[in-house]
C-alpha cells in the first residue's frame, strides 16, 4: 500500500531559521510537497540483517530559499551562494540544503526522523557514541552521507570478503633494510587521533575480523594489539566513531548479533525519489525507477530497482546522449534477469518500446 503523506516539518523550518546569517535576509519562502512513503519490505531485510528498523526519507518540505550555516564537519552553502556553471543541479535543486563532500561532490540532506537531517543525526551520534549502522540497497547514500557529515575527519575502509584482521588494526611491512616495520592499521588511526571510521560494506567482511572493533565500541574503549605486544593495548580518543553501512541483500551478508547489538541507531537509507527529480531526473524516468523500487519492496515480480546513482547517471546520459540512448543505457544496466520486465516498465511510462543497449554490427 503507497499513502500520501504531508509532513508538517515546522520544528525544522524554526531550527534552520535560527541558523540563518543574520547579514542576509531570508525571503519569506516556504513550500510543502507531498510525498510518498512507501512500505519496506520488513521480512527481507529482518531476515538478514535482523534488527528493528526505521527509514531515512526525504521531505523535500519547507525549504529555505537562502544562505543556511550547517554545523559539522562539511562545510554548507546556500545553492544560490556563489554557486557557479560548475553543476547544473544547482539551479534545479534551489533551497536545498546541502553539504560538499570531501571529494567536491554536494550532498543534498534528507530527513531522519522528525526533525532532524541525517546529517545532523550522524554528527550528533557522535557525541553521544550512539553507533550507526546504515543500510539499503547499493546507490542510496550511504557512504554519501556519512562523507557529508564527516568530511575530512572521516577514515573509509572498504570491506570485502577478504579483508583481514590486519587490514583494520595493522601489520609489518618489510623496510628496504630487511627489517620489519609495525604500521598501525585504520581502526587503530582512528582509535588514537579520535576519528569516525567509515566500515563500509561492512557485512561481507568475515565477522572473525570484525571483533576487532568490539571492545573500541563497548565501554571498554580499547584494543589489545596481540599481533605486535610491544605496540600494546590502544586507547581510543574521545571523537572516536564508528558507522557501519552495507547492502543486506547482498550474496554472503552476515552480522553478528554482537556486532549488531553495538550499533545502537538502526536505519535503512532508501533513494529519495523526489530529490532525484529536484536534481533534474526526467520525471518520467524517476516514476519509472519508483515503481519498480515499490513493486521489488514488495516481491511482487521486479527484483531490481535503479536507485539514487542510477538516476543520476541517467540524467547525465541522457543530456550528453540523449533520451533513447539513456533509456537504452538504463535497461543494459538491470540484471539480465530482470531486462524483460524493465523494458515493459519502460514501455508503460514512455509509450515507446526500448530495447536494451547493444553495440552491432
Ligand atoms: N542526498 C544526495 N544528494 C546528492 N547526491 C546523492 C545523494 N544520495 C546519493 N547521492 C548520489 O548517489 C551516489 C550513490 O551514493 P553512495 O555511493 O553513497 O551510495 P551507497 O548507498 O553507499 O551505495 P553502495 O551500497 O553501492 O556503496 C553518490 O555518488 C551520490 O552522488
Ligand atoms: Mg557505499
Amino acid at each position: 500500500m503507497i499513502e500520501n503523506r504531508v509532513y508538517p516539518n515546522n520544528v525544522r523550518d524554526e531550527k534552520m531559521l535560527e541558523h540563518l546569517d543574520e547579514t542576509i535576509k531570508a525571503p519569506q519562502f516556504k513550500e510543502l510537497y507531498d510525498i510518498q512513503v512507501e512500505p519496506v519490505d520488513l521480512e527481507v531485510i529482518r531476515t538478514l540483517v535482523g534488527f528493528a528498523m526505521s527509514s531515512v526519507r526525504s521531505d523535500l518540505d519547507p525549504v529555505l530559499d537562502d544562505w543556511v550555516t550547517k554545523g559539522g564537519h562539511a562545510e554548507g552553502r546556500s545553492l544560490s551562494d556563489g554557486v557557479t556553471g560548475e553543476d547544473m543541479m544547482a539551479d534545479k535543486a534551489e533551497g536545498v540544503d546541502y553539504y560538499v563532500r570531501p571529494n567536491g561532490e554536494k550532498y543534498f540532506v534528507r530527513n531522519w526522523g522528525e526533525t532532524l537531517t541525517e546529517v545532523e543525526v550522524l554528527i550528533k551520534a557522535r557525541e553521544a557514541m550512539h553507533f550507526p549502522l546504515l543500510f539499503g540497497p547499493p546507490g542510496t547514500g550511504k557512504t554519501a552521507m556519512t562523507e557529508a557529515a564527516y568530511g575530512e575527519d572521516l577514515i573509509t575502509v572498504l570491506g570485502t570478503g577478504d579483508t583481514e584482521l590486519a587490514d583494520l588494526v595493522g601489520g609489518y611491512i618489510p623496510t628496504p633494510e630487511g627489517q620489519y616495520l609495525w604500521v598501525d592499521g585504520p581502526l587503530i588511526q582512528a582509535a588514537i587521533e579520535g576519528r569516525p571510521i567509515l566500515l563500509d560494506e561492512i557485512g561481507i567482511i568475515d565477522p572473525k575480523v570484525l571483533t576487532a572493533v568490539y571492545g573500541l565500541m563497548d565501554g571498554r574503549r580499547e584494543y589489545r594489539i596481540t599481533a605486535n605486544p610491544n605496540r600494546g593495548t590502544v586507547k581510543a580518543k574521545d571523537g572516536f566513531f564508528v558507522i557501519g553501512a552495507t547492502n543486506p541483500n547482498a550474496p554472503g551478508v552476515r552480522l553478528s548479533e554482537a556486532l549488531l547489538s553495538r550499533f545502537t541507531l538502526h536505519v535503512e537509507v532508501m533513494t529519495d525519489f523526489p530529490m532525484a527529480q529536484r536534481l533534474g531526473v526526467d520525471p518520467l524516468m524517476v516514476k519509472a525507477a519508483k515503481h519498480m523500487d515499490g513493486q521489488m519492496r514488495l516481491g511482487q515480480g521486479i527484483g531490481w530497482a535503479p536507485q539514487f546513482r542510477e538516476l543520476l547517471a541517467y540524467r547525465d546520459v541522457e543530456k550528453m546522449f540523449g533520451k533513447q540512448f539513456a533509456i537504452e543505457n538504463l535497461i543494459a544496466s538491470a540484471p539480465e534477469l530482470e531486462r524483460g520486465q524493465v523494458i515493459d516498465i519502460m514501455k508503460t511510462i514512455f509509450g515507446v518500446r526500448y530495447e536494451s543497449a547493444a553495440i552491432k554490427s
